[in-house]
């Protein structure tokens, strides 16, 4: 049977861009023979217009039986004023946690055409392909005891850094089965030097390669040495893996390397499912854009770059995902841009629609 994708598109400009995702899914079946079972529903505010909640009950059970989903944005201004418990972003962080997707991938992208977006040098971006992986479900931003207490008559403010074993193992698993659709490298970054959590991360992604993935190569780097490696020299890393806390930081930084928000797609990954195939999520790192939306302004390559990281590491197709890619390069080496990307070298601007029909031609062409 065919695999299958759910699609989310959501509010603002989430359901504009996946508009387009939408003809280029349709392309891969009507021209590479890949077929996918698609199905649309409603999260966020959309939802909450029609069933009074950011995700029904209907749509979380499909998202659990899909191969993948792929979701658009969520949120605006019409929904500011609900309740906490229906706002838009609770459908998502809903579908992030009984999914149980603790793998977050950012990846670093930068295309030679977009290299002077850049706030580093050319020559240090140009042809960056990297992958951030970050633990999403532990550490500190979930350990106990955590509070402001009274202590000896002030206050103190508590977080914990705790990572179990299986924690620390399932991760490492998503990045080294990562690694093998892509370089093979992986560097695990962490601070080992100062703290215990820190060196079992290191000893348990150790032994997880040791014991299964001998074919990956595994090196481990202090985090505050990684975040001045990525901006030194990010070409040397392939998938760098680290924990909550460190990942929220370094791909924040990674993701600037490369320039407008626009472009920048991800994913969430969970368990193997029966089939072998994580859980995942994908969705462009951007939000709703509520300032741009309804005005064909929007830029549909970070949603684009999304499906072609479903292509390869939900359906294992790596050979169309760089298909997919290479169009998306060709297109910005013409000199196409969407208003979110005008330099002075632009030939645009075009539309969201217009951006997807150059990627489309050069599909066609490839
Ligand atoms: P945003 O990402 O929606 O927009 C930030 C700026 O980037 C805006 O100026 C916007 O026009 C621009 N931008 C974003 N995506 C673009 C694209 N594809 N093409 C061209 N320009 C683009 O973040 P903001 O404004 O902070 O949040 C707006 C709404 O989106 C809020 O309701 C927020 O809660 C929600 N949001 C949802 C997220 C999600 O669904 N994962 C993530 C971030 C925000
Ligand atoms: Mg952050």
């Amino acid at each position: 049977s065919n695999p299958s994708l759910l699609i989310l598109p959501g509010d603002g400009i989430g359901p504009e861009v996946m508009a387009e995702v939408r003809r280029i899914i349709d392309w891969f079946g009507a021209r590479r023979g890949l077929t996918f079972d698609v199905s649309e529903d409603l999260v966020g505010g959309a939802a909450y217009d029609r069933h009074g909640t950011p995700l029904h009950d209907d749509t979380m059970a499909r998202a659990q039986a899909v191969d993948a989903v792929l979701l658009g944005a969520v949120g605006g201004p019409r929904y500011d004023g609900l309740d906490f418990s229906v706002k838009p972003e609770r459908g998502l962080l809903r579908l992030r946690k009984e999914m149980d997707l603790f793998a977050n991938l950012r990846p670093a992208q930068c295309f030679d055409a977009l290299a002077d977006f850049s706030s580093l040098k050319r020559e240090v971006v140009a042809g960056l392909d990297i992958m951030i992986v970050r633990e999403l479900t532990s550490g500190i931003y979930f350990g106990e005891p955590r509070g402001i207490f009274e202590e000896g008559g002030e206050r103190v403010g508590i977080n914990t850094q705790r990572y179990t074993e299986r924690e620390i193992d399932r991760v490492a698993r998503a990045a080294f089965d990562l690694a093998r659709k892509r370089g093979g490298r992986v560097c695990s970054m962490e601070k080992a030097n100062v703290m215990e959590s820190g060196i079992l991360w290191r000893e348990v992604v150790q032994a997880v390669r040791d014991a299964d993935y001998t074919d990956i190569e595994l090196s481990h780097m202090y985090a505050d040495a990684g975040a001045m490696q990525l901006c030194r020299w990010p070409k040397q890393f392939d998938v760098i893996l680290t924990d909550n806390l460190f990942g929220d930081l370094l791909s924040d930084a990674a993701a600037m390397l490369t320039g407008s928000l626009g472009m920048l797609p991800s994913a969430s990954l969970g368990a193997p499912m029966a089939n072998g195939r994580p859980k995942a999520l994908y969705e462009p790192v951007h939000g709703s854009a509520p300032d741009i939306a309804g005005q064909g302004k929007a830029n549909p390559i970070a949603c684009i770059l999304s499906f072609a990281m479903a292509l390869r590491y939900s359906f294992d197709e790596g050979a169309e995902a760089d298909r997919l890619e290479a169009a998306v390069e060709q297109v910005l080496a013409e000199g196409l841009r969407t208003p979110d990307l005008l330099g002075e070298d632009g030939r645009g601007p075009v539309s969201t629609r217009g951006m997807a029909d150059a990627i489309l031609v050069a599909l066609d062409a490839s």
